[in-house]
């Protein structure tokens, strides 16, 4: 069965990348949820998906800007009245504590090479015994391969913007677990074919009706949505 991933929580509801996000989309009955971390100028590991505050808070700067302390006075619930500070990896982590849900991290070393990112969030993987629970994702597949080599039993996956060629084949030689497609640049033969060699395939962000059913009629291992609620609904059908 296609499983159900909530793109930063039950975003197309939720101010996104959000406990209550996160708590929503475990509630609506989706299988995990995906999330974006970045570190704060004293090294602590916050789930917000840009560089900068701006667009997502009711502060503006770099996040790297920001003492623990101080960001976590802005607000970042943009979608409701109540507000809602950006969560810290910790606090997610220990929220999954009391769920099944599998969490997709992505790393946020694309644009700003956050120094020990990778050490930092795999420490608190470990620390709460959930590895087997997490798949670690970036576009910086450097970062991916490092953190394979920290810790192979975590599982990780490349993130991809654009086609691909074969990528169990480069899976293999970066001892990834799976891929992370755009669903738009993945074709049904290479989702297939992934799939038969070994490699879990889970798109994003799949928003449409229309390219849900593509994925269930083809058993994609998951993808990733905005709107797990109308994932859900659909996938009834299957
Ligand atoms: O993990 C899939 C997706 O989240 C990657 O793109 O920009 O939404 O983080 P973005
Ligand atoms: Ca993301």
């Amino acid at each position: 069965m296609t499983q159900i991933i909530a793109h930063r929580g039950y975003s197309a509801q939720f101010a996104e990348n959000t406990m209550n996000s996160f708590i929503e989309a475990e509630k609506a009955g989706a299988d995990g949820i995906e999330l974006d971390v970045q570190l704060t100028k004293d090294g602590e590991i916050v789930v917000i998906h840009d560089e900068k505050v701006d667009r997502t808070t009711s502060g503006k700067g770099f996040v790297k800007g920001f003492l623990f302390k101080e960001i976590r006075k802005l607000n970042a619930n943009t979608k409701g009245f109540k507000k809602e500070p950006i969560p810290s990896l910790i606090e997610v982590l220990e929220w999954m504590q009391t769920n099944r849900l599998v969490c997709n991290i992505e790393l946020k070393n694309g644009l700003i090479p956050y120094e020990g990112m990778e050490e930092k969030v795999i420490e608190l993987v470990s620390s709460y015994g959930l590895s087997d629970r997490i798949i670690i994702s970036s576009f910086n597949h450097y970062s991916i391969v490092y953190c394979y080599r920290l810790a192979p039993e975590i599982e990780t996956a490349p993130l991809f913007i654009e086609g691909i060629y074969m990528p169990w084949i480069y899976c293999k030689s970066i001892r990834a677990k799976g891929i992370h497609p755009k669903h738009s640049t993945v074709s049904d033969e290479i989702i297939k074919t992934s799939i038969d060699n070994g490699v879990a395939v889970r798109p994003y962000t799949v928003n449409k009706e229309l390219h849900m059913h593509r994925l269930f009629k083809l058993d994609c291992t998951a993808f990733i949505t905005d709107d797990p609620v109308k994932a859900l609904r659909i996938r009834k059908q299957y």
